[in-house]
This record gives C-alpha cells, sequence and structure tokens, in this order.
C-alpha cells in the first residue's frame, strides 16, 4: 500500500499487519444528516486525514469499521482507498467490540492476524502520519527485546489541562502502565489524573486476538472497552507502555462543530507555518486558508484573504491575493492573480489574472497572458502573450498566442441545445463589444470592427465589420423630443435644427424632412 506521503516508512519487521479505523460510532452531536467523519476541513474529510496518516505506515491491510451511515462512510472510504477492507458493526457495542469485528474480517480476508495491528479511531484529523511511525517504532522495538513474555501494546498518550471525557492512564509507582480507567468508572482520585488515552494503540495481534474475548461489558456505560484489555495485558504478565505524546492536539478529536471549526483553525495555522518555514511569504495567516494538499513552491506571496483549496499548485514568485479564492488551480512562475476566483484553472508562468475576475474548469491561461477585470471565462485556451483585458464572457474558446480580445467581447456559446466552439487565430486582434457566435472562426492575424456581431469565419488577416455604417439623421432630438432636457442640450449647443447637423447624412437616404422618422430605429439600436 502506498501513501501520499514520503519518507519515515517502518522497516519490513515494523510494517503493521494492519491499520484499523474505527468509524462506527453515530456522531450525533454534528447535528448533521452527514456522518460526523465526512464533515471537511483543510480540503479532505476528518477520516481523509486519518487515512492519510494510517497509510503513511504502508500497512499490509487497512480496516476500516463503519455502523452508522455505513453506505456514505463505505463508499468514501472506498473512494480514498480501494484496497482498503470494510468490517461491518451492526450495532454499536463499544471500542472493544469494534476492534473485534476488525479482527474478524482481517483473519477472514488476509488468513492471519499475526504482527503489528494499529487501532486508532476515525475523527483525529490533526495526527500525523509520523507520530504513527513513532508509535510502531517504540512498540516494536520493545516487543523485540522481550520476547514471548514482553510487551503486548503501546498506547499512545498526552498530558492535558481538562482530561474531561477521556479514559486516564493510571501508572504504578514505577512508572509502568497497569490500565486505562474510563471516566464514568473513575474514582475521584483516577479522574484527577490528567494523562488521557488517545485512543491510538499498537498491538501484538496475537495478544489482542486472545485478550478481546476476555473483554466483559461489565462497566458504567454497559459497552465493551477496548482500554480494558490493558488491565488483561497485566494480568497475563506482559508488558504495557506509553508513548507520551507532547503535542497532544494531535490526538483531538472533534465532536461537534464548534470542535470541528477549531480543530480545522488549528490545522490551518499548521500547514501555513509549515509552508513559511519552507519559504512562502504568507502576509496575513489568519485570513489565509490553505488545504493541506496544496503544494507551495518558495519564493511564492499569499496576501490577505487568499483561500487555496483542493490539489492547488503555486510556482515560485508567484503572488496570489489579496481576496483569491483558488480550488485545483496550477498558477504558474511569477504569475498575480489579484481577488479572483478560480476552479481547475491553469494561469501560465508570469500571467496576470483580476482584478474581479471568475476562471472557470477549463480555462488555460498561456505564459505571460492576460485575463483583466471583470472576466468569466470556462473551457478556454488563452495562449501566450495573448489578452482578455476587460468586461469578457470568453468560453468553449481558443484564443491564439499574442491575440488581444476588445473590451466588452462575448463568446455566445451555447444555442440552446449544444455549445460550440469559438477559434480567435495567432495575434488577432478583436475590437471592443464584439459578440462571437460560435461555431465561429476569426483567422490568424485578422482584426474585426467596434460592435461586430460575428456570425461568420474570419479569414486570416481579414477585417471584418458587422454594424454597417452609421447613419446621422440631424436634428432628430428637437422634433422627436421636444421640451426635454435633451432637446434643450442640444439647442443650447446650438444642434437645434436639422440643417445645423455634421455635414449631410451618412450612408443611406438622406433624411431632412420631418417626415418618414416615425419608423426611425431609436438611438442604439443596430441596423
Ligand atoms: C474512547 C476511549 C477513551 C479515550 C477516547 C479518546 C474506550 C472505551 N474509550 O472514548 O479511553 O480517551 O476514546 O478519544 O475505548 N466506535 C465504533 N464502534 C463502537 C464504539 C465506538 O466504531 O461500538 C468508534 C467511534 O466511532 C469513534 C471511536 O470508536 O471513532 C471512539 O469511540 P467513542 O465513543 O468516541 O469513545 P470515547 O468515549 O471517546
Ligand atoms: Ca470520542
Amino acid at each position: 500500500m502506498t501513501g501520499p506521503e514520503q519518507g519515515g516508512q517502518p522497516s519490513a519487521e515494523g510494517t503493521p499487519v494492519a491499520v484499523v479505523v474505527l468509524a462506527a460510532g453515530s456522531g450525533t452531536r454534528m447535528r448533521s444528516k452527514t456522518s460526523k467523519v465526512l464533515h471537511p476541513l483543510g480540503g479532505r474529510t476528518m477520516i481523509g486525514h486519518v487515512l492519510t496518516a494510517a497509510l503513511h505506515l504502508h500497512p499490509q491491510h487497512l480496516v476500516v469499521v463503519v455502523g452508522h451511515d455505513r453506505e456514505q462512510v463505505g463508499a468514501h472510504v472506498l473512494d480514498q482507498v480501494p484496497q482498503a477492507l470494510l468490517a461491518v458493526q451492526e450495532t454499536q457495542e463499544g471500542t472493544g467490540h469494534a476492534v473485534r469485528v476488525a479482527v474478524d474480517a482481517l483473519r477472514a480476508s488476509a488468513g492471519t492476524t499475526d504482527g503489528v495491528i494499529v487501532v486508532m479511531a476515525g475523527d483525529t484529523p490533526l495526527l500525523e502520519g509520523e507520530t504513527l511511525s513513532r508509535l510502531v517504532e517504540e512498540h516494536v522495538t520493545h516487543a523485540r527485546a522481550g520476547g514471548r513474555t514482553g510487551r503486548a501494546l503501546t498506547v499512545l498518550t498526552g498530558e492535558v489541562p481538562d482530561p474531561h471525557g477521556y479514559g486516564r492512564v493510571l501508572r504504578a509507582p514505577d512508572g509502568s502502565v497497569l490500565a486505562i480507567v474510563e471516566e464514568k468508572d473513575a474514582t475521584p482520585d483516577q479522574a484527577a489524573v490528567r494523562e488521557i488515552n488517545s485512543g491510538i494503540f499498537a498491538f501484538d495481534g496475537a495478544f489482542l486476538v486472545d485478550a478481546l474475548p476476555r473483554v466483559t461489558n461489565d462497566n458504567a456505560k454497559g459497552e465493551y472497552y477496548l482500554t480494558d484489555v490493558v488491565a488483561l495485558a497485566r494480568q497475563d504478565g506482559r508488558e504495557v507502555g506509553a508513548h507520551r505524546l507532547a503535542d497532544v492536539r494531535q490526538t483531538e478529536g472533534a465532536n461537534d462543530r464548534v470542535q470541528l471549526a477549531a480543530l480545522a483553525a488549528e490545522l490551518n495555522r499548521r500547514v501555513l507555518e509549515r509552508w513559511m518555514r519552507a519559504g512562502v511569504s504568507v502576509v496575513d495567516p489568519a485570513t489565509t486558508w490553505v488545504d493541506a494538499d496544496v503544494v507551495l513552491e518558495a519564493d511564492v506571496t499569499l496576501l490577505p484573504g487568499v483561500q487555496l483549496r483542493g490539489a492547488t499548485v503555486v510556482a515560485e514568485d508567484a503572488v496570489v491575493g489579496p481576496d483569491c479564492t483558488l480550488t485545483d488551480c496550477e498558477v504558474g512562475r511569477g504569475a498575480s492573480v489579484v481577488r479572483s476566483h478560480a476552479e481547475l484553472a491553469v494561469i501560465g508562468a508570469g500571467a496576470a489574472v483580476g482584478p474581479f475576475s471568475y476562471l472557470r474548469p477549463g480555462t488555460e491561461l498561456g505564459a505571460g497572458g492576460k485575463i483583466g477585470a471583470f472576466v468569466e471565462t470556462k473551457n478556454a485556451r488563452i495562449g501566450d502573450r495573448a489578452k482578455v483585458p476587460h468586461l469578457s464572457y470568453v468560453g468553449d474558446a481558443e484564443v491564439g498566442e499574442g491575440a488581444n480580445v476588445g473590451a466588452g467581447t462575448v463568446v455566445a456559446n451555447y444555442d440552446g441545445v449544444r455549445k460550440h466552439r469559438t477559434r480567435i487565430g495567432r495575434y488577432a486582434r478583436t475590437a471592443s463589444n464584439n459578440t462571437f457566435v460560435a461555431p465561429v472562426e476569426v483567422g490568424d492575424g485578422a482584426a474585426t470592427g467596434a460592435g461586430a456581431v460575428i456570425r461568420e469565419d474570419v479569414p486570416p488577416g481579414a477585417l471584418a465589420v458587422s454594424a454597417g455604417p452609421q447613419r446621422v439623421i440631424p436634428g432628430w432630438t428637437p422634433r422627436r423630443r421636444p421640451g426635454t432636457a435633451m432637446a434643450s442640450a442640444a439647442e443650447e449647443a446650438g444642434q437645434g435644427e436639422p440643417d445645423a447637423g455634421e455635414g449631410p447624412p451618412v450612408g443611406g437616404p438622406s433624411h431632412t424632412s420631418g417626415d418618414g422618422l416615425a419608423s426611425e430605429p431609436p438611438p442604439g439600436s443596430h441596423s
């Protein structure tokens, strides 16, 4: 099994036979139709983070115990890790019962339970793979040294200011671990212990399989507690280790949306810290959100109000922000993206985007290209050094290298049934306020006139105009809009009389008489 993280792979001997992830609980405190472990933070689901950490161990098998919302959760797990083994726990009778279900499924599927079995919960998204590696390493080292009567399990623990809700780790005067007692079953003295059980363990598989059937549900909750196997190990004369983690926040779970938001903020803080140490400038960490899978190169600058989501990659010297949301985008070296929203877009090296633009999926902007202000693009390849500077919609289109698309251009790509493509050639210059009625092609080095509606292909090097010659009807205002502010203004400008126009009308029959003007189109419409 290979995971997305590198390094820290334990030796073959330390490779767990299985990691078991417990995710059958209901998570009612989320008050959600979505299962708790499927709630997102940092660009993955809660269990997505846990699976990533689990895969860091390269276990031979990954077993996920599902119960509540098993369809939703199971489908998501298989989507993330197709080779995962789902074990269904029909009724939630406790963590000990859940692990028994997992171990049964492992034996049925793999034919063995020998080796190290790691158990963890599905709701601790800050846990790092590296921490699991160290837990397994410590466990394996001691198990090897101790032989048959040696270490049965190693539990990951931490000291917290407020242990409320956790199982407490009870130690003998010599420091060895005696038992874990759940809060509801603890005496006041035991409850005062601040070393808590993280719920994450490395087990000797043979011991675990032998101990689980001996766990009873004779306790405050009437559940089978996994934690009871600690005392069973001691009864068997086996050693129990505790791996104390200084960074206890890694083991924190979220039970409600308040805790989820706090974990998301903490995760983001950690992600930003990692990138800053790797050479990224984050001007305002408080308003910058970077998902766990984002990749940033050194000397990237993130200005305030930036969200980088999904699998976004930003190359060196690029500047993103202020106020951008980029989802699954690629930003090239030295590019700049200002106050814009983009998804599944590729922005070339040295290109400029924004302010206030919307790049939809399939946008590819070439090196040195520009998508300026108030531009929407979709499924559009805009070539190297090509520019769409102002107020335009460009969809299902190709704009050739070095071409310039005029302000206010609309590519009419949709005929109500199908989408069609528009091609604008290399170094073409299209004028302001053009409409391209797709499918249509403008040749290399061609040009268009202002306000043109381009319905037919324009050959390379040609000029296309479509608005028709301009007609001027002198004295239209005083005749047709008498008594208005418009008429007074015209009069003050000395344009009040029909004869006072700027010479003869152009391009049409003369309209010097007032007759026949009832059918005149209003100003602004095309002839
Ligand atoms: C458990 C531990 C406690 C520890 C804490 C850490 C036990 C008895 N207690 O308590 O010592 O400090 O975790 O967070 O183990 N689950 C199942 N099936 C079940 C019950 C639980 O899959 O029948 C799953 C849950 O979905 C969850 C995990 O196991 O992912 C832990 O269960 P939860 O009920 O949260 O245990 P805690 O009471 O928190
Ligand atoms: Ca819990």
